[in-house]
């Protein structure tokens, strides 16, 4: 992921003691190629030191509106010119009362009033001071603004009550960034995908599967989520968080996978099928485990529908995405896949490329011939697919 790579961040931080997650969120942007400017406030300092943010950012730390470092001394000015967005983590109720009224009595609240690029802001806080109606009429006027409001979430707090204001965790935000600053490519468009393998059960614990770890899949829905579409994946049995922003609808078996695809079908703009679906199912499903002696040696097997193909040749087809994995002969059946299931695109990968592992070399086949692409981590190689997909979209509707 090198999305990151040249952007710079500004990170506010105030005075909550999820302070100490804009700590851990410092280092994963940094880690990632960001360049992190820290402006704290003074209660800010009271939970996180300077010397903390200044070691993990590898850069000074600005907290004074007075601050003469700033050749100009315009601190306040300055810091935010070609930032790619300023983020408050943690966001204080007090602080949002601030920002909500255009105060500007600290170099946080002055920078934001002065910004040059997007604020977003992540609230902190009791969960009654969040519900307080004067918390919620600030939260609505600066969304109404153009203010970018990351959570909160709900959950312990650290005064030991429960409920909605605590702050999204340091890879959840790092995750929004990430998300914010990809092109928004398919905004407007719906998008269903499958992913994963299927598994056909045999018995209550035996049954028959594929291969398929689900990353492609799952790093698809996410690339295309973060190119602000709207995702619904349904997804065969995997061990994968699931990509934020984005419905998930679990299934186990073909006959569910398919079942989930025609329900959700209607409005779809893009259909990207990356599933493993298992080409057959037992015959029979046996109500309860086979003992050992009586498993048959020879299994009945009643062909999966395919689900792609079948979606493919309706009226109201959306475009129509196929993957296509093969151990050899990669561009033949690629392309044979693309023609026989009329599909708009095929994404085709050797095998030994990409199964299971993070990373995957895959081909782009289209109604113009074959796309390469580069060897790159699955969450690259997504959005790649996804600037492919968003220009053929733009062909078609043009
Ligand atoms: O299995 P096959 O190589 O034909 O898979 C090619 C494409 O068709 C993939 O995109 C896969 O997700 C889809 N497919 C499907 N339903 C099946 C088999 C494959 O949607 N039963």
């Amino acid at each position: 992921m090198n999305a990151f790579h040249g952007k710079r961040f500004v990170l506010g931080v105030t005075g909550g003691v999820a302070a100490y997650k804009a700590a851990e969120l410092a280092r994963l942007l940094v880690k990632a190629g960001a360049e992190v400017d820290v402006v704290l406030t003074a209660a800010g300092s009271r939970f996180v030191g300077a010397v903390t943010f200044q070691a993990l950012t590898g850069r000074p730390v600005w907290q004074s509106l007075w601050d003469e470092r700033m050749d100009n001394g315009m601190a306040h000015i300055d810091l935010t010119r070609g930032a790619a967005a300023l983020l408050v983590a943690p966001a204080t109720a007090d602080f949002l009362a601030k920002l909500t009224h255009g105060f500007a009595d600290d170099l946080l609240t002055t920078l934001c009033l002065a910004r040059d690029c997007p604020l977003l802001v992540a609230p902190a806080m009791n969960r009654q001071m969040w519900e307080n109606p004067a918390t919620q009429r600030n939260v609505e006027q600066l969304s109404a603004d153009g203010v970018i409001i990351l959570g909160p979430a709900e959950g312990d707090q650290a005064c030991g009550e429960t409920g909605a204001g605590r702050m999204f965790e340091a890879a959840e935000l790092f995750d929004d960034l990430h998300a914010f600053i990809q092109p928004k490519l398919l905004a407007g468009k719906r998008v269903l995908l499958t992913a994963g393998p299927t598994f056909e059960p045999l018995d209550p614990v035996r049954g028959l599967t594929n291969s398929s770890s689900g990353k492609m899949g799952f790093a698809l829905a996410r690339a295309c989520a973060e190119a602000g579409a709207e995702v619904t994946l349904v997804a065969g049995p995997v061990a994968l968080a699931t990509p934020r922003g984005v419905t998930r609808l679990d299934v186990q078996t073909a006959l569910q996978m398919r079942e989930e695809v025609l329900q959700n079908l209607s409005g779809q703009d893009v259909f990207i099928a990356v599933a493993a679906v298992a080409d057959y199912r037992p015959r029979q499903l046996e109500e309860h485990k086979i003992k050992k002696k009586t498993v048959p040696r020879t299994l009945g097997l009643e062909p999966n529908p395919d689900i792609l193909a079948e979606v493919a040749t309706r009226a109201d087809a959306p475009f129509c995405v196929g993957f296509a994995a093969e151990s050899h002969d990669l561009e033949k059946y690629a392309e044979a896949k693309r023609a026989g299931k009329k599909l708009g695109l095929v994404v085709g990968n050797l095998i030994q490329d990409g199964l299971g592992c993070d990373t995957n070399r895959v081909i782009l086949f289209d109604a113009e011939g074959a796309h390469p692409l580069l060897l790159a981590d699955k969450a690259t190689v997504a959005g790649r697919i996804v600037s492919h997909l968003a220009n053929l979209l733009e062909k078609l509707h043009a």
